[in-house]
């Protein structure tokens, strides 16, 4: 088949390459010129395992290409509209600038039995108000809503083999047309037995914003047990391992730490609020300021463990931050809360060095008054305190015995409970948990 993919950022730049995989002749568009000429050079303008390498084998088949023209869109059949959707500023809600300008630069590409199908994250609401414009540009086009589900670092994977296709048609019906077309477009995973559900355009809306929210609230609950175990000298590793046996609760999402952080979950738990606000049922998601509040409380909890790691005191204390991306294997810093307990204890007076194998590029154009450094020994070299802030495995390998030869004083604050406390204790470290007695 012959895709556009709209909007070429994590989710587009992914999509359009998995698109190609799959056998699709996939034009991928964004308005950015240097991202568009990194991927045209078959390079992912950020860093997720395997893209690049796909991008080289699916370019060399000339099924995939880049433009920032959005006249390429003609001719195709299915367009994707995968542009961001981010917290406006000052504000809960979702910024809906990015999905209007691509509906509306689109619209006068679109022929009749053209799809276009919605993937970004957006408010409920928003698909069938667009669904409306297809529809007056080209009665004989349809809208569908096919949210995406990708973790950052596991994107090629979730978009190849995802766990279900959610289709929302404006009827909601098996047999409206568009559900034939993505199933054509979807031919390969759906062989293999990937689940796939036709709903409404708002339930399919709602599918998205309620597993983030429902993923958000794993983790403040666990959080918040991490809390009470740090009042009470229980451990919240071994409490979430017990409770994770449970079938009906599970072990995933329950790894209490620093909190959550990225380019989804914080926005879209608020901009879900927001939402609810405006249908009258913000009551419905009071919750949701606590899972919010919880998660931000993490930091502020670190920096005070921190602290009294350093003696009582910050000031000119030399911190070694381990790990500034959101979560490993990305060099996505959006709303990191590594970088975020960094900058807080810059401010609070102590030299912060901070290091991490992908992301401190990144870091340093949001945090440029932090000290940066590429190498984990000479990062660690004579620190007072170091704090594991991002759980990469070359950090949750590190040989307490080894490192104790660089730094000023062996302590540590694991901030994602991946060390094993009696190793780093039998080392000498003085080691500090989240929620761990
Ligand atoms: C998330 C959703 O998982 C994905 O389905 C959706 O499409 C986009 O948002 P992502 O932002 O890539 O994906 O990251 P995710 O793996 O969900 O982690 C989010 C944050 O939660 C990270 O900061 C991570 O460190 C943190 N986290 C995750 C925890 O603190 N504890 C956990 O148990 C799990």
């Amino acid at each position: 088949m012959r895709i556009s993919v709209i909007g070429c950022g994590y989710l587009g730049a992914v999509h359009a390459a998995c698109m190609a995989k799959l056998g699709h002749e996939v034009v991928g568009i964004d308005v950015d010129e240097s991202k568009i000429a990194a991927l045209s050079a078959a390079q992912a303008p950020f860093y997720e395992p395997s893209l690049d390498d796909l991008l080289v084998e699916v370019q060399a088949t000339g099924r995939l290409t880049f433009t920032t023209d959005m006249s390429a869109a003609a001719g195709s059949s299915v367009h994707f509209i995968c542009v961001g959707t981010p917290q406006k500023k000052g504000e809960n809600g979702a910024d809906l600038t990015y999905v209007d300008a691509a509906v509306s630069a689109l619209l006068p590409h679109i022929r009749e039995n053209d799809v276009v199908v919605g993937k970004s994250t957006v408010p409920v609401g928003t698909a069938s108000r667009l669904a409306l414009l297809v529809s007056e540009q080209e009665p004989l086009a349809h809208l569908v809503w096919n949210p995406e589900f990708l973790r950052e670092g596991h994107a090629v994977a979730d978009t190849l083999h995802p766990d279900r296709f959610v289709y929302g048609v404006s009827d909601g019906n098996e047999d409206h047309p568009a559900v034939g077309i993505l199933d054509e477009v979807y031919a390969a995973p759906l062989a293999t037995g990937t689940p796939r559900l036709v709903s409404d355009l708002p339930t399919a809306e709602l599918v998205k914003t309620a597993a983030n929210s429902f993923l958000a609230t794993k983790i403040s609950f666990i959080n918040a047990m991490a809390e009470l175990c740090e009042a009470a000298g229980a451990d919240v590793t071994q409490l979430a391992d017990a409770i994770g046996m449970d079938d009906r609760i599970g072990r995933k999402f329950l790894h209490a730490g620093i909190g959550f952080g990225g380019g989804c979950l914080p926005k879209d738990i608020r901009a879900f609020m927001a939402r609810a606000g405006e249908l009258g049922a913000d009551q419905a998601l009071t919750f949701l300021r606590e899972v919010d509040a919880i998660n931000m409380r993490r930091r502020t909890r670190v920096v005070e463990l921190a602290r009294e790691l350093c003696g009582g005191s910050l000031l000119g204390k030399r911190i070694t931050v381990l790990g500034a991306a959101f979560k490993p294997e990305s060099d996505d810093v959006r709303d990191s809360p590594a970088l975020s307990i960094a900058a807080q204890l810059q401010l609070q007076g102590s030299v912060v060095t901070v290091t991490d194998p992908k992301a401190l590029t990144n870091a340093a154009k949001r945090f440029p008054e932090l000290h940066y450094q590429k190498d984990t020994d000479r990062a660690v070299k004579n620190a007072d305190a170091l704090l594991l802030l991002t759980e990469w495995q070359e950090y949750r390998d590190l040989d307490p015995y080894e490192l104790a030869g660089f730094v000023a004083s062996s302590s540590i604050l694991d901030g994602r409970n991946v060390l094993d406390p009696a190793k780093w204790r039998a080392a000498g470290w003085t080691y500090r948990g989240l929620g761990r007695p």
